[in-house]
């Protein structure tokens, strides 16, 4: 393969066995499980399905294959919510803890398994009262908050779908995610905390349905901060008067291995976002499974905190499906990380404001597992040690990766200053449409390197190819899962063409992730993010053509390029080159103005980190935008945190490295 696709990059080669502690363990150095898996795959997972979960009725089929679509265990039933709690409950275990929450003002809720129970059952009657049923779909928009994971058991519980947007995103994400799945009803609540202030939701669902028509006929609302709302009557209800009336008794709904459970959208290379579509017995398995061996689970005991958000999947999957199934306590933080909760506010003196938020929650909790994303272990180190130092982090156990490559530095340091340099970090590698973790080490039996994701998990095949398809087995290459695993997406909501077009097209008969990687001399993967135009801004997946989309938007905007510039904070940060229609003159206020165009159309998670305004922009003779020449130029500049500049210096740049190029 040319190396003009896929750069790859050698690394110091540092390798940790499994420390002492795990020596001991039940999993110390143990590759059985790799090796059954190896021995049949469909067999291995059978196990765990029949292992791990409850079923109503055992499936009489593992696998369907008939390539892009898979079923996994055909003919068998069962609940998630039951999976999730009644069994826990039934078990003896109902006043074990299911959540330890913690708001980000510092206010706390905990949750027993059989109190979450009841919320459950009873906002699962609440949805059967608002005339929902078996295989419609739901909007949730919600902020991190316990009612977040009772919306979407209450929907397992009935077999309705739900489909989370991000609280993040605008109307305009929200309305295009509810028309798509032809959402019945929308939960949100008036606001959430977000950097010691609410931050409102409600007003968002308002100007989505307020956009144009669409199929949502109700929608819930949860009052988490007591701001001021406008209740659509007959259309809006407040959750706590709902839930005061509905009864506790719900029964959970035998369901088939194959019921849609959820749909998540996600970027992709065009405007339009894909709804990644998961179903139930596959999916729950794989998520059982990855969660109690990658983070060496021990549910009797461990505090588990995954500080992801429930907006994406990491929270689905890793917040709420896979612990609560394994019946483990977890800790659910509504906030920032650098938001002191409000006893510890130290006056106006905001150098003393908490960047310990983290570390102090650990140590309150007593967490065994932390579970986060490179782009917070950065902006950690920013920080400094002096913060973490104040803290007894002891109880940790494992600390967990995901979202990015983790650069070896960053690694190291999580490994000495959170880890204690003893703690096994599992680097996980997976996608939204994977479900769950696919790459990573185990910790207690493998030897992890720095900044490699390591190897496989049992019952999963990765395999690198080159441009033609051919099998890599060192160096650099695509990526490609190569057999079906239970929980991979079952398609794209409502476009099997652009399933099978997406993942399935580029190398005939694989998965194709998108991502490049690098496999050493000892077989180790090394994840080297997207190969194509999707940006990752703080774990985050963002598409070029979407950000592109929203700055034409702009009616001052008659062209836009967007490229992702690597940045030490977030990973890559999006920069846009314009150039203005006719008439508009070039400033920094209107560069500045089409930013916030940007924040508004889609959210602040897209607003670019600084707005070139050009004459023209670089293309190859056959009109193919030189991106990578808009990158490096990008690259090159110190482009501050939120200013614009009127850099006339770029443009000169462009003309020069443009003219230099021999780009066809
Ligand atoms: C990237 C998040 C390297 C990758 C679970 C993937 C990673 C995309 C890792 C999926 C990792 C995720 N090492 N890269 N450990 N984890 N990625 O759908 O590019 O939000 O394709 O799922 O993130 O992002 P998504």
């Amino acid at each position: 393969m040319s190396d003009a696709t896929i750069e790859v990059y050698e690394t110091e080669d540092r390798t940790f066995p499994p420390s002492a502690e795990f020596a001991a363990g039940a999993l110390a150095n143990d590759q059985s499980l790799y090796d059954e898996a190896n021995n049949d795959f469909e067999a291995f997972w059978a196990r765990q399905a029949r292992e791990l979960l409850t079923w109503y009725k055992d499936f009489d089929q593992v696998l369907d294959w008939q390539l892009p679509f898979a079923k996994w265990f055909i003919g068998g039933e069962l609940n998630i919510s039951y999976n999730c709690l009644d069994r826990h409950v039934d078990a003896g275990k109902g006043d074990k803890i299911a959540y330890h929450w913690e708001g980000e003002p510092g206010d706390t809720r905990t949750f027993t398994y059989s109190q979450l129970l009841d919320e459950v059952a009873k906002f699962a009657n609440v949805l059967k009262g608002m005339g929902l049923k078996k295989g419609d779909r739901i909007a949730i928009y919600m902020p991190m908050i316990p009612e977040l994971p009772i919306a979407m058991l209450a929907c397992t519980r009935i077999g309705v779908a739900h489909s989370v947007i991000f609280g993040g995103f605008s109307p305009d994400a929200i309305i295009d995610r509810c028309d798509d799945a032809e959402a019945k009803l929308i939960i949100t609540a008036d606001a959430g905390y977000r950097r010691g202030a609410p931050s409102a939701l409600k007003v968002n669902v308002d100007d989505a349905l307020a956009s144009r028509a669409s199929t949502v006929e109700n929608v819930i609302v949860v009052n988490r901060c007591d701001t001021e709302v406008t209740m659509a009557e007959g259309r809006d209800h407040w959750w706590h008067e709902l839930m005061a009336n509905a009864s506790n008794q719900c029964p959970p709904e035998p369901l088939d291995a194959e019921q849609l459970l959820y749909i998540l959208y996600t970027s992709g290379t065009t405007a339009k976002p894909k709804g990644i579509m998961h179903t139930t017995g596959g999916y729950l398995t794989q998520v059982a499974f990855t969660h109690k061996y990658i983070f060496d689970l021990k549910p009797d005991t461990d505090v588990y905190w995954c500080a992801a958000d429930i907006g994406w999947v990491t929270g689905h999957s890793y917040i709420v499906y896979g612990p609560l199934t394994n019946g483990c306590t977890s800790v659910m933080y509504e906030g920032t990380p650098d938001t002191p909760r409000e006893q510890d506010r130290n006056g106006d003196d905001r150098s003393a404001w908490g960047k310990d938020r983290l570390w102090d929650i650990i140590e309150r909790y007593g967490v065994t597992q932390l579970y986060t994303a490179p782009t917070a272990i950065r902006t950690f180190m920013k920080w400094g040690t002096q913060e973490v130092e104040r803290h007894d982090l002891s109880t940790l156990r494992v600390l967990g990766t995901v979202g990015e490559p983790i650069n070896p530095e960053a690694w190291m340091w999580y490994h000495e200053h959170i880890g204690g340099g003893s703690r096994p970090i599992v680097d996980t590698w997976w996608q939204t449409e994977t479900g769950g973790h696919m790459i990573t080490p185990m910790p207690g039996v493998t030897t992890t390197k720095p900044g490699s994701a390591c190897q496989t998990i049992p019952g999963v095949t990765a395999e690198l190819v080159d441009d033609d398809g051919n099998l890599v087995t060192e160096g650099g290459g695509y990526l490609t899962i190569s057999k079906p695993w239970p929980s991979m997406l079952r398609g794209i909501w409502g476009d099997p063409e652009r399933f099978q077009e997406t993942y399935w097209s580029r190398f005939p008969g694989r998965y194709f992730a998108g991502d490049g990687a690098r496999l050493d001399s000892d077989g180790y993967l090394w994840l080297l993010g997207r190969v194509d135009d999707v940006m990752n801004v703080s774990g985050h997946r963002i598409s070029t053509a979407e950000i592109e989309s929203g700055l034409v938007d702009h009616p001052s905007v008659a062209e836009a390029a967007v490229v992702g510039a690597n940045d030490d904070t977030t990973g890559q940060a999006i920069v846009g080159y314009v150039i203005l229609r006719g008439g508009n003159e070039a400033s920094a206020e209107l560069s500045e103005e089409i930013r916030q165009h940007v924040a508004t159309k889609l959210g602040p998670i897209a607003r670019p980190k600084a707005v070139f305004i050009v004459p023209d922009l670089p293309k190859t003779r056959s009109g193919k935008i030189m991106r990578r020449l808009l990158r490096d130029v990008a690259e090159g500049r110190d482009l501050g945190d939120t200013t614009t500049l009127a850099d006339a210096g770029v443009v000169d740049e462009i003309r020069t490295r443009a003219a230099d190029s021999d780009e066809e």
